[in-house]
């Protein structure tokens, strides 16, 4: 059995924070955010709004794209490093909010790859005749767990969701393969200390030692996103035997301008292949590439026949890639 991504969604919260209004907050500038990352404002969340909140939202558009119905769905995957609770898992709670009563659901922690692993394991749930129609969501609310006075961290994170949902299909067409990978040997480089086992939440540690913030060695995150991306971007080609140049749009993990670039230029990708929206949303960790996917979806930038590569790279490490034929 072949699969296919039938429909995408996206939501956003409203509200905008621009580099101008993180001016007053922290010690930076519009100017520095720019060059160093591309990101000109992101959006953050209201009080009442949740992660499930955005997930529901765009899990609602994906579906009405593709025509399903909630009770067709069999599965929902749901990638995220800031759930609603620890548990129950957020999918359960967009289940119930979605009205999915025949599916089965249930987190993935992968960090910025979350989308990547959740479509790889759609994939292979699909192709083994195991579901006919999964839902596949990333969705954050990073900016809980910001910590705003570190200007190193807090100018480049944003809050939103994507989804798409994944069929069976006869057609040749769709997703022609998924690669998922990990390096554990790098954990410690981009992690959130407390509210786990390992740190549990006290006062002290968790509030005045910092400890319920994201951490990240972004130099070092930066040089290894840069090898893991072009990697798993090969992988996607070579298992295809495809080339780059035979790739219509290349829609990468929205974290950094330069590492974006950078993949490019290693690719020879050309820029009017590479699709990006950082600028509008910041890094939206396992959002991000649904986010874009549905953004370049909706506003026609892919065409049916169009070879789309997808291309992840996130804590853990975790890094992975998927190649359509659209
Ligand atoms: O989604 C998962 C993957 N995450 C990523 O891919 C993130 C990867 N890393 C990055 O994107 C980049 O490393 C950052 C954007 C986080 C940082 O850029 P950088 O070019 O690596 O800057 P840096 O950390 O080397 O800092 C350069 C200077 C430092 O000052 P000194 O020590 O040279 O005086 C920083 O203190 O820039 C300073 N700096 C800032 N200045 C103004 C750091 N943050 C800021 C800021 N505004 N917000």
């Amino acid at each position: 059995m072949n699969v296919r991504i039938t429909g995408t969604g996206s939501a956003l919260p409203g509200k905008i924070l621009t580099n101008a209004e993180l001016e007053q907050l922290i010690d930076t500038s519009d100017d520095w955010i720019t060059t160093r990352t591309g990101i000109k404002e992101r959006r953050i969340a209201a009080d009442g709004e949740y992660t499930s909140t955005f997930a529901a939202a765009a899990g609602r558009k994906a579906l009405a794209m593709a025509e399903v119905k909630p009770e067709e769905i069999d599965m929902i995957l749901l990638g995220t490093v800031t759930p609603d609770f620890p548990f129950p898992s957020t999918a359960c709670i967009v289940q119930d909010l979605l009205g999915a009563t025949n599916a089965t659901a249930f987190d993935l922690s992968a960090a910025c790859s979350g989308f990547i692993f959740g479509l790889s394991i759609a994939e292979k749930y699909i192709r083994s005749g195991s579901a006919r129609r999964i839902l596949v969501i990333g969705a954050e609310i990073l900016s809980r767990i910001v910590d705003w006075t570190d200007r190193n961290t807090c100018i480049l994170f944003g809050d939103g969701a994507g989804a798409a949902v994944v069929e069976a299909t006869c057609d040749s067409d769709g997703l022609l393969s998924t690669h998922i990978f990990s390096n554990g040997n790098c954990w410690n480089l981009l992690f959130q200390p407390g509210s786990g086992s390992r740190n549990p939440a006290t006062a002290q540690r968790t509030i005045d030692e910092r400890l319920l913030y994201i951490r990240m060695e972004g130099n070092e995150v930066f040089k290894h996103a840069v090898r893991a991306m072009e990697e798993a971007a090969i992988a996607a080609l070579d298992s295809n035997s495809m080339k780059a140049s035979d790739v219509s749009l290349f829609i990468p993990h929205q974290a950094n301008r330069r590492i974006i670039d950078a993949i490019a230029k290693r690719l020879c990708l050309p820029a009017e292949k590479v699709f990006v929206n950082l600028h509008n949303y910041g890094n939206t960790s396992s959002a991000s590439i649904p986010i874009a996917l549905d953004e370049a979806n909706r506003s026609g930038q892919i065409a049916k026949g169009n070879i789309v590569l997808l291309d992840s790279f996130g804590g853990g490490f975790t890094y992975g890639s998927a190649l359509l034929r659209w």
